[in-house]
């Protein structure tokens, strides 16, 4: 099969490494990358901003459904997600939208709103696509699964430097303590929770950087698909 409509999936939990890995491997084979959560996160940020209670599955998936989702692809391979033609970009990394995304994301009205969406961009293919369900869920049909963990404290370490790169302050044990809740909720919800799927490979990257995380899963690609 040529890489055209080739769909790798990537999934794990918050601050694995997901979105560098993936963008890499989307460059190398001309595919696009996807983040999903970047999706939710815009889902939360529009809950916030119209001030909905973040348990109301009715009032959110009414939010979901009202939105108009545009995307393009930027030069590093991932697509540039849109809200209603807004790039809400960097405003998405803020704590309490990442909050907001893993409590709306749980209801399940509003979250199959979302999934629908994303099935649809997997059917078309030419995607690297990063989330906790795509394996299982959105893409069960994809020849490359991969899922990526880590350790919670590893985690929050490379978090605390990536928000420094940025320039942002960043707290370590209070970073720890949202990630650990996030993958709590993540994985204990009763709808799509965060699991790898039966087929999926899975790399621990606690001790792995991200050169080596890349190679493994471009040697699992070209095993696979080519
Ligand atoms: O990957 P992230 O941290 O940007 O995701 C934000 C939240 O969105 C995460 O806590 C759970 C949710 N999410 C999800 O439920 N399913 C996905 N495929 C991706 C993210």
């Amino acid at each position: 099969m040529g890489t055209q409509k080739l769909l790798i999936a990537i999934d794990g939990p918050a601050g694995v490494g997901k979105s560098s890995a993936g963008k890499a491997v989307a460059l190398k084979y001309g595919l696009s990358f996807l983040s999903t959560g970047e999706m939710y996160r815009c889902l939360g940020w529009k809950a916030l901003q119209l001030g909905l209670p973040l348990d109301d599955d009715e009032r959110v998936c009414a939010a979901a459904k009202a939105i108009n989702w545009g995307f393009e692809r930027l030069p590093d391979s991932s697509l540039k997600i849109l809200i209603d033609g807004v790039y809400l970009g960097d405003k998405l990394l803020a704590d309490d939208i990442g909050q907001a995304a893993s409590k709306t994301s749980a209801l399940p009205k509003a979250r199959a709103v979302i999934t629908e969406k994303q099935k649809q961009m997997a059917l078309e293919g030419g995607l690297v696509m990063e989330g906790r369900d795509i394996g299982t869920i959105i893409a069960p049909f994809a020849k490359v699964k991969i899922y990526l963990t880590a350790t919670a404290e590893v985690r929050a370490e490379r978090r605390v430097l990536q928000l420094k790169e940025k320039g942002q302050s960043a707290n370590y044990d209070e970073l720890l303590a949202s990630i650990k809740a996030r993958d709590e909720r993540d994985s204990n919800r009763k709808t799509a929770p965060l699991k790898p799927a039966a087929d999926a490979v899975i790399i621990d990257t606690s001790a792995l950087n991200l050169e080596r995380v890349i190679l493994k899963i471009t040697e699992l690609v070209d095993e696979r698909s080519l």
